[in-house]
């Protein structure tokens, strides 16, 4: 068993890399922020105690995100693997990870902090099946989404505030875990200010090294 990490800053296109590439790897996405955004629409404990760290842009506390991460890897789709989206972003995550899971690579997609606001402001989703879109860089089509009941969905965190703090989270927190699997030698950049179908190319090349 054999996990993969996509690895970037809020916004650098992660949850759009992994809709796509998740065929070819046949590993299933692990998006600990989907599962936070689950948990507080259904407002169980987790939710609730998120809640406040997600609107404010903060990290939420990792034992939270590590229980979280912990059951996930239990069930049955993820015993060959999965591909995990947005975690870990602390190197106490990364270090609980590297008890519970081996991982193979890590691919950081790399995007300049000025293009971030734009394309976090600019995102909504599918209500109905999750797909995501950007009103200027990837619009959903004028027949609808794939699904075929396209219902437009915005995130609460997506505003110039929160985004400003989730930046400076990305760099105070999780970007030195870029050093921290460097070491291990499955760290793989990728050019992540480019054109979606050649970023998804390089992801899967990265992954055959
Ligand atoms: P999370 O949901 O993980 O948010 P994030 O990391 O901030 O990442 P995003 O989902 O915003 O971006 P993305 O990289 O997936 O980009 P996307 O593909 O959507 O986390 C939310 C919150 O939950 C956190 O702030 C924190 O509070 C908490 N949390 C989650 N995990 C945690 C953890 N492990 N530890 C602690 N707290 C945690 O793309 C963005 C937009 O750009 C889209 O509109 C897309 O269409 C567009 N786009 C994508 N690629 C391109 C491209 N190449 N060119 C132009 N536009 C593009």
């Amino acid at each position: 068993m054999s996990s993969i990490v996509l690895f970037g800053p809020p916004g650098a296109g992660k949850g759009t890399q992994a809709e796509r590439i998740t065929t070819s790897t046949g590993l299933p996405q692990v998006s600990t922020g989907d599962m936070l955004r689950a948990a507080v629409k259904q407002q169980t404990p987790t939710g609730i105690e998120a809640k406040e760290y997600m609107e404010a842009g903060l990290l939420v506390p990792d034992s939270i995100i590590i229980d979280l991460i912990r059951d996930r890897i239990k069930l049955p789709d993820a015993q060959a693997g999965v591909m995990f989206d947005g975690f870990p972003r602390t190197i106490p995550q990364a270090e609980a990870l590297a008890q519970i899971t081996a991982v193979s690579h890590v691919i950081a997609i790399e995007v300049p902090d000025e293009r971030i606001v734009d394309r976090i402001c600019g995102r909504y989703s599918c209500g109905n099946c999750g797909s995501v879109y950007h009103e200027t860089f990837n619009p959903v089509s004028n027949s609808g989404c794939e699904c075929g009941d396209f219902i437009e969905k915005r995130r609460a965190d997506d505003n110039k505030e929160t985004v400003k703090s989730r930046l400076s989270a990305y760099h105070e927190q999780t970007s030195p875990l870029a050093d921290w699997y460097d070491n291990k030698g499955i760290f793989h950049r990728v050019n992540g200010d480019r054109d979606i179908n050649l970023i998804s190319d390089d992801i899967l090349l990265a992954l055959k090294k």
